[in-house]
């Protein structure tokens, strides 16, 4: 299964990539994890996107598109594979296009998750995240005692870019440049849209059932 998931920051799209790729044996391909791995190891790439990421920008198309053909070209997306943070724009969805019909491999699913902006806001300055296994917590679940990640014991951090002023910036982007994937999509007949409010257990059940009822 082939598979996008769309969704302004703070959706909970990399919340709900763990239980997609458990549930279908897909690989998780997050732009938003390669870069950030990319900014910590200081690659050329890295040291090209921090600005972009810093200031909520989208960082460029044309160093976001060969890592992620590079990465989908890895053995472990040939059962499938799920993107998480891409596409993000027209130019970025027409290239997605392009590498899948070359591979005979079209997409499945689009899954879009509504959530409003005020919550949006709330989630994302809440967040923090374990740099070990990348397991995602929030304050407001009270799940972080000691700041430590209770799988694998890392330091929780926050995002660098996750401040209430990036944020917003990070959320007009979205507007301008990525909701509109959501007709492109719907055109083609593949986007499913998801209530992603709610507990992530309900939103759970309801991606489960968007995806097989289609
Ligand atoms: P990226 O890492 O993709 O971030 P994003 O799209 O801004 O999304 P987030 O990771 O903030 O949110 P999420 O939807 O995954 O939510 P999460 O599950 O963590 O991108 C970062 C930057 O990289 C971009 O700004 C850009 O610069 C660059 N970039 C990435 N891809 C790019 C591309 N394709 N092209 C160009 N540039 C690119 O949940 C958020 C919080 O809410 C967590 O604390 C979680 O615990 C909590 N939560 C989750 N679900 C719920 C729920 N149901 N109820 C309450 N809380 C919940």
């Amino acid at each position: 299964m082939r598979v996008v998931l769309l969704g302004p920051p703070g959706a909970g799209k990399g919340t709900q990539s763990e239980w997609l790729k458990e549930q279908y044996g897909i690989a998780h391909v997050s732009t938003g994890d390669l870069l950030r791995e990319a900014v910590a190891q200081q690659t050329p790439l890295g040291v090209q996107a921090k600005s972009y990421m810093d200031s909520g920008a989208l960082v460029p198309d044309e160093l976001v598109l060969g890592m992620v053909a590079e990465r989908i070209a890895k053995n472990d997306c040939a059962g499938g594979f799920l993107l998480d943070g891409f596409p993000r724009n027209a130019a970025q969805a027409e290239a997605l296009a392009d590498m899948l019909s070359e591979a005979s491999c079209p997409l499945d699913h689009v899954v879009a998750l509504d959530v409003p902006r005020e919550a949006l806001i709330k989630r994302i300055t809440g967040r923090i995240s374990c740099p070990g296994c990348g397991r995602i917590f929030n304050i407001a679940f009270g799940n972080v005692s000691g700041g430590v990640c209770e799988d694998c014991g890392a330091e929780l951090v926050q995002r660098a870019d996750d401040n209430e002023e990036t944020v917003g910036n990070r959320l007009d982007v979205y507007e301008k440049q990525t909701s509109a994937l959501l007709d492109y999509y719907q055109a083609q007949g593949l986007l499913r849209r998801v209530d992603g409010t709610g507990a992530p257990e309900d939103v759970w059940a309801r991606i489960k059932e968007a995806v097989s009822a289609s």
